[in-house]
Formats: C-alpha cells, structure tokens, sequence
C-alpha cells in the first residue's frame, strides 16, 4: 500500500535534542550515522554544517518540498492544540513554554524545509519506509537512530518492530531508540518482548538521559552487535 502524507503529522526536533536524546558523544558525532524516521528534523541540516555525516530515512521524503510544506502547515496547530490540551503530561524545563515549543519546532522543520532539496541530491534525505530493506550494506553505519519512531508507535506491533530493527541492525553496528514509551506515556509494551528477542545474540542496555519532555521519556534503549 502506497505510502499517504495525510496519515503522517511532521514534527522536527534539533541536533541539541538528538545529543541529548541519543547521548551523543563529540566522538559519536564523528561517526557515520543513520537516523530512521528522521521526519521534518534538523539533524542532518545541522550536522552536515558542522561536517558530520548522516543519511536521513523517511518516507515523507518521497514528497515534494511544497507538499510537506503544506503538510507541516495544515497539521501545526492541531498538534499545538493537542500539546496545550495535554500540557501536565510534559516537562517544561529546557522547552519554557507553549511558544517557545513552537519556535523550537518550526525553526527546525524550516531549517529542514530549506536543506530538504539539497540534501536530496547529495543523498542524505532517503525515502525509506521501514521495515523494507535498505539499498545499504552489512554494517556500513556505526550508529543508527531512531527518535519519535520505534516503540512510541507501538500498535505498530511486535512483527514490524522485529522486521524493522532487524534491518536497522543489518546495516548499523548498533542502535539507539529514544523513547521507551508509547504514545500514553506509558512503558512501550513491546519493550520486554524486544529486548527478549536480541538478548541472546546482542549486546542491550537502557540509558538514563539528560533530555525529558514527554514525562517521564528520559530512557535510550541500545542495541550493538556483541562481534
Ligand atoms: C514523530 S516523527 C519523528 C521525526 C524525527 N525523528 C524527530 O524526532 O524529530 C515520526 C516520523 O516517522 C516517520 N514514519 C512513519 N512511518 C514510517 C515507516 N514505516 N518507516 C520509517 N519512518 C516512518 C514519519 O514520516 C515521521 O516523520
């Protein structure tokens, strides 16, 4: 089934978010990098500009500069709205506010926005919709990332997450997800079932972060080849 920019609400975080998400290390920040479901982000924008590289997989990015325009446009105050509405299930520290969520947000997409055709060319923005397989070899990444994507949407269900890291595994020599938690801001069901499934042939552990905004969203699940 052909992939629909109406099912998806475009919402980018920045590279300050990712180090901390991800515990980013200045070494981490020199390796090669794949971030899955990258979205709107300025990750890569912002780390191209400081020389490190990173390929950017997402779906959306088979769409037109002008279309996820729109798109961002038509979905930001529903998503505003919805955050104001659920405000005491964030963390207000680092992001003041409502406005200054939104600054942040649409800083980043529009950063995004302006990088997303280059980028393109230069074949750091891959339309890619996970679980498929990458054009990419066995461990030509050392890292891979997922942020926002992977156990947040957990009625996705366990077959795609397995399929889904399996592949993400297959071209990366580790992995990083970020959240734990579902969409509730509850422990991701499939956690337990997940790390079950790698414990035997990988190495797993979860990290305390320094970031939190969804309550209590402050855990990295990593996942490495033990080889
Ligand atoms: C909440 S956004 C997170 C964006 C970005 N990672 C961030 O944290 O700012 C989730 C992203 O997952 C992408 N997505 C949805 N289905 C996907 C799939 N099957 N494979 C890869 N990405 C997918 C969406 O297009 C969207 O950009």
């Amino acid at each position: 089934m052909a992939f629909e920019l109406s099912t998806v609400v475009p919402w980018g975080r920045t590279l300050d978010e990712y180090k901390m998400m991800f515990v980013l290390s200045d070494e981490d920040l020199k390796k090669s990098i794949a971030s899955f479901g990258d979205g709107p982000a300025s990750f890569n924008f912002e780390m191209k500009r400081l020389n490190n590289n990173v390929v950017s997989f997402d779906p959306i990015y088979a769409f037109t500069k002008e279309e996820l325009i729109n798109r961002i446009r038509e979905t930001k105050d529903i998503v505003m709205e919805q955050t104001k509405q659920n405000k005491d299930n964030f963390c207000w520290t680092s992001i003041k506010n409502l406005d200054d969520l939104e600054k942040i947000r649409m800083n980043a997409m529009n950063n995004f926005i302006l990088d997303f055709e280059q980028g393109k060319k230069e074949k750091r923005y891959i339309p890619h919709e996970l679980p498929n397989r990458t054009s990419f070899s066995e461990k030509c990444f050392d890292i891979g990332l997922s942020s926002h994507f992977l156990l947040l949407y957990s009625k996705l269900g366990l077959n795609f997450h397995i399929k889904a890291i399996d592949e993400m595994l297959r071209i990366c020599k580790e992995i990083r997800i970020f959240p734990i938690l579902d969409l509730d801001a509850k422990k991701s069901n499939l956690l337990e079932q997940i790390i079950e499934h790698y414990n035997n042939k990988y190495d797993i552990s979860i990290m305390q972060t320094n970031y939190e905004f969804q309550r209590n969203g402050n855990k990295l699940l990593v996942i490495k080849h033990n080889n």
